[in-house]
């Protein structure tokens, strides 16, 4: 377990989305005093945070407004979506998160803050390295020569230099950490930004038992998936570290998109047909995270395997529908969901 935050005063920086929200849970439940930052608050329950600011942090200003009196900066704002809102948007996206992301570099030397944990992403990985289903898991020192996704993954991969700039040039105590498809309740499951696990639970959950549901791509692309409530350790146990370089955060659990809807399926108790939508975006051909240095460097493992993971998942999601009659029978067991609120 990472250390009691007692005492400490952070912000999270995007606590109106998924992981920050979650984020936000954690550090409240350890007893930090949390400031969540975003321009929207949380889509689906109320955030925890002790302050709660609306704050477009593509202005300066208002960067210096989120770090004002804080030990500590979780930076975790961004505009992003899944693969079919990323590809469409490359000008708006990379200049978004390039002035938030330079933004609160600058806002956070000039506070003073004692720590400033950056997260990037998986698609800062070349293209070259994920033309196989059966890729290599990538490990970190694989992101340079660069070759990565357009748009959102230059951009990530520009902010961790810049990142790692303010560290040699000004002591700025950084953490760089790139998340490989976090998924779990309370992310978004429709409206174009959701990724492929709430998206496929979405589908699952609307279509009657015996139905079809579309998949993008052939269905034989594969990734890893990492639960959000091991994503959250992770980021608490690197932000101890004292680790300045950038760690993976992911699972090396690889499937293919048509395991990972079969796996929804399964959790649903339902025998679904999968059609396949071949002109429709389907990212790298394959993508596995190595993660040995984090488990090296911070002891993390991941704890939720993929099935208990989309379990947790499906039954959010097909509460949320059912409670606007969209969801389709049978509904998920309960009982699954009361052991995962026990540990909340
Ligand atoms: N979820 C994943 O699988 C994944 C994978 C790789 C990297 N990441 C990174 O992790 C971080 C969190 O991702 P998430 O999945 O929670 O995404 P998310 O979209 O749910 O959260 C990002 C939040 O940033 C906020 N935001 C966007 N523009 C802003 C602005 N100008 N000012 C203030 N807030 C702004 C959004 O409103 C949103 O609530 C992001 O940096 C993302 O790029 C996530």
């Amino acid at each position: 377990m990472s250390r009691a935050a007692d005492g400490r005063r952070v912000v999270v920086t995007g606590a109106g989305g998924f992981i920050g929200h979650h984020l936000v849970r954690r550090l409240k439940a350890q007893g930090a005093w949390v400031r969540g930052v975003d321009v929207k608050r949380p889509q689906f329950e109320a955030s925890p945070a002790d302050d709660f600011q609306l704050l477009d942090l593509r202005e300066f200003e208002n960067c210096r407004a989120a770090v004002a009196e804080v030990d500590e900066v979780y930076q975790l704002a961004a505009d992003m979506g899944g693969i079919g809102y990323i590809t469409k948007v490359h000008a708006s996206l990379t200049r978004n998160n390039a002035l938030i992301n330079a933004h609160m570099l600058e806002a956070s030397r000039l506070a003073a803050v004692q720590r400033y944990l950056y997260t990037s992403s998986a698609c800062v990985y070349p293209s070259h390295l994920q033309e196989d289903e059966a890729v290599a898991p990538l490990r970190e020192e694989d992101a340079i020569p660069a070759d990565p996704e357009k748009g959102y993954g230059w951009e990530k991969l520009f902010s961790e230099q810049l990142t790692a700039y303010f560290h040699e040039a000004y002591g700025l105590d950084t953490r760089i950490v790139r998340f490989h498809n976090i998924y779990g309740p309370l992310g978004s499951y429709e409206g174009g930004r959701e990724k492929a696990p709430a998206a496929i639970c979405r589908k699952v959950a609307e279509v009657e038992d015996g139905g079809t549901i579309e998949v993008w791509g052939d269905g034989n692309q594969t990734r890893s998936f990492c639960y959000v409530d091991d994503c959250v350790e992770g980021i608490l146990r690197i932000a101890d570290s004292g680790y300045s370089e950038p760690l993976n955060l992911g699972t090396d659990e690889l499937v293919t998109v048509d395991q990972l809807a079969t796996t929804a399926s399964g959790v649903a108790g339902k025998k679904i047909r999968l059609h396949h939508e071949l002109d429709q975006p389907q990212g790298v051909r394959g993508r596995n995270s190595d993660n040995s240095l984090l488990q090296k460097i911070t002891g993390w493992q991941p704890t939720t395997p993929l099935r208990e993971g989309m379990h947790q998942t499906y039954q959010w999601v097909w509460h949320q529908l059912a409670a606007e009659d969209r969801a389709k029978p049978p509904a998920p067991a309960p009982q699954i969901l009361m052991a995962r609120a026990a540990h909340a």
